[in-house]
């Protein structure tokens, strides 16, 4: 007999937040085994937020000895949800990041490392208050949502990032290094006399230029050192370098204007494979956020958006789904929240469209018994188990209309 088979795309990966929540390093080593027993070849691994800094940084200690640790965290999704009086961190060594990207290379896993700017810095700005618009101590922020405190556009702010990823390409070879992007409110730059003075010495007049300034200095950088700069649909507000990779979140707008502006896309659309999103309407899933993904939902993913050319198309490099931690504080919630879905997604980035869905489910039988003797704690077709409830913790669930309203608003900045 013979098998023909290959991957539909290059790029086929999954986002894991440990920033949110500190991952301990055995668990994320777990995690890269099942990623490769579904042939997934990319962690988008996201390593900073306003919540925590998780990897060691030997020129800024404080990154790490102040900015990895949290007095408490939000319980629950609502404005006024309560904290759990409860200190919670981690980081990883640089030795730590050595073993991990090893292991993954050992299974033809790219680890793809992520430090977010010049919003959700707040970790940063408590270690080094100097970096913020204000400058004014900050603590370890212990809110989920976003976040008011950013960069200040200063030449030493550039190059404090320049150090940071300077240390970050000796430690990832991967091709191509996130620098965030995303979700970066500009009222601090608005208001601050500082920063619209350098927007004059700079020649800008709008604040998203300054923001694809700041970007661009860190392009700048990471093209020297033979680098791709990787980014948050975000950053298509503003111009950007050609050699960019654009990480589309908010639907699919992002990627048909990347892909027409002939830079590489990576698509992940929320409203398909952000897999932190609730699984069912039942009440009985953890903390409910945004909208309910089902597996079948997620199954139907195709990274590759309607409307573009054969030649936009090859811009798509594939697709990963994300798992954000902001309501999953432990690697068993991961699970929860990951599988099954991550098996329909990894098939999804592997097979030619015109999948059969009926099929799929079918052979996911057989393959939760693999889960099941793997020890992955997935949800089951019926709902969660006793202990993957969180009674009384108050989510925030959306309606389909209300989320796509919501990101119609958000993209009405991007260009095509
Ligand atoms: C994102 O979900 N803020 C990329």
């Amino acid at each position: 007999m013979e098998i023909f088979d290959e991957p539909r795309f290059a790029w086929r990966g999954a986002m894991l937040d440990v920033a949110r929540h500190f991952m301990p390093k055995h668990d994320v080593l777990r995690f890269l085994d099942l990623m490769a027993l579904h042939k997934l070849n990319t962690l988008h691994w996201h390593l900073t937020d306003d919540q925590g800094w998780r990897l060691e940084i030997t020129k800024y200690p404080r990154l790490t000895e102040v900015g990895a640790w949290r007095r408490e965290s939000q319980v629950g999704a609502v404005r006024d949800a309560p904290g759990d009086g409860r200190p919670h961190g981690g980081f990883y060594s640089q030795d730590d990041v050595r073993e991990i990207v090893a292991y993954a290379a050992e299974r033809f896993i790219t680890v793809v490392p992520e430090i977010e700017s010049p919003g959700h810095v707040q970790a940063a700005l408590a270690a080094y208050p100097q970096l913020g618009v204000t400058g004014k101590p900050v603590e370890v922020y212990t809110r989920w949502g976003i976040n008011a405190n950013i960069l200040n556009v200063e030449e030493s702010t550039v190059t404090f990032f320049r150090d940071v990823l300077d240390e970050v390409v000796e430690l990832f070879p991967s091709r191509w290094i996130g620098v965030g992007g995303d979700e970066c409110p500009r009222d601090q730059w608005r208001a601050d006399p500082r920063t619209q003075q350098r927007m004059a010495e700079l020649g800008l007049t709008r604040e998203e230029e300054l923001q694809s300034w700041f970007i661009g200095r860190l392009d700048e950088h990471l093209a020297a050192a033979g680098r791709r700069l990787f980014g948050w649909d975000e950053i298509l507000e503003g111009d950007l370098a050609p050699g960019t990779t654009i990480v589309s979140w908010r639907g699919m707008t992002g990627a048909v204007a990347a892909a027409r502006r002939g830079y590489d896309v990576v698509a992940c659309p929320d409203d398909q494979v952000y897999l932190d999103y609730r699984q069912s309407d039942s009440p009985d899933e953890p903390i409910p956020v945004s909208i309910p993904l089902t597996v079948a939902d997620v199954y139907a993913f195709d990274p590759v958006p309607d409307g573009l050319t054969p030649d936009e198309a090859r811009h798509v490099l594939g697709g990963q789904a994300n798992i954000w931690t902001e309501h999953a504080d432990s690697p068993r919630t991961v699970d929860y929240l990951a599988f099954p879905r991550l098996c329909a997604v990894a098939e999804a980035l592997w097979s030619p469209a015109g999948r059969d869905y009926a099929d799929f489910a079918a052979r996911l039988t057989h393959h939760l018994t693999r889960l099941d003797a793997l020890g992955v704690e997935y949800r089951h077709a019926d709902g969660p188990l006793p202990w993957q409830r969180r009674p009384g913790v108050p989510g925030r669930p959306d309606t389909r209309q209300q989320r796509a309203a919501h990101i119609a608003r958000l993209v009405e900045n991007i260009a095509s």
